[in-house]
């Protein structure tokens, strides 16, 4: 059979050993995003051409495939690490556990014969100087694993963070915080992400889109009032009219945002926390703004531009820190502003399942104490009369109600204003401010909270 470039592959054990390296990064503290592209960027010697790769490097199926191996192991990272303490009668060096870790991942839940994971991941460690005097080490504990696999795996289970693959002051905070429906947030949260697109319905109505869609062989369901979800991922650019900006990928919990701040055209706008754009794109869709959109990260900054410019849209882009207005603010008040506050990111562990890893029970205080702070001051800014809407990506409590109940201790000119919302056309308007990952029939978000402030005239 002739294989087109990108469909070439470099051997499974190429691409466990770099999954491993992105791995080991990850447990070093990098996010899966950078550890994958460091580990992909030296492949080493068995990913060279004639194991089936590009000469710069590898092939886009071997990527992918690697891109897949270190996602499902992070995904099951808590069961891992569980069976490598029973099945290691003392931890092995870092780069082992991580090759360890990536064959587990792929033995439990398993995609070809268990034999060839086996024996790959055995030639990834002989190929390698220096994980070559584990290879023993490594064969003697997967065949073990593949002899007791049932009974390792339901002793493991009793822990929690092998039953939930979460850390488990992670697990006992979502528990504590909602008793009723804690074992439905972990489940949702360890879903594979859907895609969820904005449709732009002051060009294209949701039926018109969803017919170009199907034209396109997608299909596709409504989730929220401008929200599709895909029942099958396709490459952007496929998707109809996403070069002329019909479309824009945003989860419909995040869509909800821009509607709720009301604006109207000629409004001045600071979008506080900005990039990498969903919600200030969604804004200017809406109505025709003076907005700043401001982050003090340029690079993802960038990546705002970079989605105004497919949009056809413009805004002030400003380099700057929303705890510092002093270093960027002209004078000039805001009628909104929009604080998509920096947070532990716990509502949208579905798309980024690094995350859970590599927060500690301590950051949940560390942001709630920046979220207040930052709130405090934005505040000077908005123009009597003006709207604030305070939003985060979290489910944990502290960076919700907390907060805004200390920014209104310390502000007691702040109004709290209701929240209305509505996901679907005919359903009840909804007054909650804490939404918690869900999917389901016409229904599909991530985790977020949002409450809004209002400046007596
Ligand atoms: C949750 S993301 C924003 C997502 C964005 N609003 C959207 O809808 O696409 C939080 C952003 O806050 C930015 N950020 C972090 N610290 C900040 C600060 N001190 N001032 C302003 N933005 C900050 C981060 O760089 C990050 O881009």
């Amino acid at each position: 059979m002739t294989r087109r470039p990108g469909e070439q592959r470099a051997a499974l054990g190429a691409e466990l050993r770099i999954a491993a390296g992105a791995l080991e990064r990850l447990a070093a503290g990098a996010s899966l995003p950078a550890a994958l592209e460091a580990a992909m960027a030296r492949p080493g010697r068995d990913a060279s051409p004639g194991a089936g790769t590009h000469a710069a490097g590898l092939s886009p199926a071997s990527r992918a495939a690697v891109r897949d191996i270190a996602s499902r192991t992070v995904r099951a990272w808590g069961l891992c690490r569980a069976l490598s303490a029973r099945l290691n009668q003392r931890p092995p060096a870092p780069a082992m556990l991580a090759l360890q870790h990536v064959t587990l991942a792929q033995l439990i839940d398993p995609v070809r014969p268990d034999a060839t994971t086996v024996d790959q991941a055995i030639e990834a460690a002989k190929a390698d100087p220096d994980l070559r005097h584990g290879a023993g080490f490594l064969n003697a504990t997967l065949r073990r694993f593949l002899r007791e696999r049932d009974a390792l795996v339901a002793a493991v289970r009793e822990e929690p963070a092998a039953r939930w693959n979460f850390p488990e002051w992670w697990i006992d905070t979502v528990r504590e915080a909602y008793p009723e429906s804690w074992q439905a947030i972990l489940e949702e949260s360890n879903r594979e992400p859907p895609l969820t697109l904005r449709v732009n319905t002051g060009l294209v109505s949701i039926e018109a889109w969803l017919s170009r869609l199907s034209q396109a062989g997608g299909t596709g369901v409504q989730v929220g009032p401008q929200a599709v979800r895909l029942d099958a991922a396709l490459p952007l650019e496929r998707l109809p009219g996403w070069a002329e900006g019909l479309v824009s990928v945003q989860d419909a919990g995040a869509q909800l945002a821009a509607p709720l701040l009301d604006v109207a055209d000629g409004m001045r706008v600071l979008d506080a926390c900005a990039a990498p754009g969903g919600k200030t794109t969604h804004l200017l869709e809406l109505a025709t703004l003076d907005l700043v959109a401001l982050d003090p990260d340029e690079a993802r900054l960038a990546r705002v531009g970079d989605n105004l410019a497919r949009l056809g849209q413009r805004a002030s882009l400003v380099v700057g820190d929303a705890l510092r207005p002093a270093e960027w603010h002209d004078g000039q008040a805001f009628e909104r502003i929009l604080v998509d506050a920096p947070c532990t990111a716990s509502g949208i562990v579905r798309r980024q399942p690094d995350v859970r890893w590599r927060r500690r029970r301590r950051d949940m205080a560390t942001f709630s104490d920046r979220q207040a702070e930052m709130l405090g001051a934005l505040w000077p800014l908005l123009a009597p009369g003006g709207k604030l809407l305070y939003s985060t990506c979290s489910v944990f409590p502290a960076e919700g109600e907390p907060v805004i109940a200390r920014f209104m201790r310390s502000h007691p000119d702040a109004l709290r204003l209701p929240l209305v919302w509505a996901f679907a056309p005919g359903e009840g308007r909804e007054a909650v401010s804490q939404l918690v990952p869900t999917s389901g029939a016409g229904r599909d978000h991530d985790g977020f909270y949002y409450a809004m402030l209002g400046k007596p005239d």
